[in-house]
């Protein structure tokens, strides 16, 4: 499996990942708009089909067994999409980066791909961004991913955000300082 930086060809395959994931979904655009703005904020983990690895790499997108492969061969296993704060009406002027949305196929989980994809990011965030903080909301009941950002990341609840999602779950609204390496 590799984690790397995600590109246009590989939006599809995120979208896809996210629609068999997550209910909170986004238009094309909005995806697009993300790899246009801040093209280094967000990253993908992809493994290649096997039966390709002696033969030529196909060009274009195709679906196998309900996965999306993008024109490298690649299906996308597991991608984090990662923004600078741009709200212009924001009252905190901080420079801050902010994950929209993070998610691993089911079984590909519990392997560390969603700390590795999320280290990237944040990395990435502070160091290319000069992002001073980060943030994300989650729902209070999803127990995997607060395990990720409380314990193994360190991020820390800012506030409980009532009814944030369309079915009118809270959020804890968490934050993560950064630091730029030496
Ligand atoms: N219950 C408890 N802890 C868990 C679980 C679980 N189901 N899954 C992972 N963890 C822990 C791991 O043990 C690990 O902890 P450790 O550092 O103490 O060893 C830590 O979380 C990270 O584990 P990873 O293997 O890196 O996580 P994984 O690749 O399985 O992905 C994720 C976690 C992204 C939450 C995955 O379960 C998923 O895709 N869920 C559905 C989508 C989702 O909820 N996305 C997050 C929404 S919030 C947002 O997008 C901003």
């Amino acid at each position: 499996i590799t984690i790397r930086q995600a590109t246009i060809e590989d939006l599809e395959g995120m979208q896809n990942a996210n629609l068999t994931n997550l209910p909170e979904n986004y238009t094309m655009k909005y995806y697009l708009y993300h790899l246009l703005s801040w093209p280094q904020a967000s990253f993908v983990a992809t493994t290649t089909d096997p039966e390709l690895s002696h033969q030529d790499k196909p060009s274009i997108h195709y679906v196998k067994q309900d996965m999306q492969y993008t024109g490298r061969g690649e299906k996308i296993v597991g991608y984090v999409l990662g923004k600078m704060d741009d709200d212009p009406d924001a009252e905190d002027k901080t420079p801050h980066g902010h994950v929209t949305s993070l998610s691993v196929m089911r079984t590909y989980r519990r392997m560390g791909l969603a700390d590795k994809l999320m280290r990237q990011c944040l990395y990435s965030l502070c160091e290319t961004y000069q992002a001073k903080y980060v943030s994300l909301h989650v729902r209070k009941s999803n127990r995997a991913a607060l395990h990720l950002y409380r314990d193994t990341l360190k991020f820390e609840v800012l506030s409980i955000e009532k009814s944030y999602y369309q079915d009118k779950e809270d959020a804890y609204y968490m934050k993560k300082d950064l630091v730029l390496s030496e």
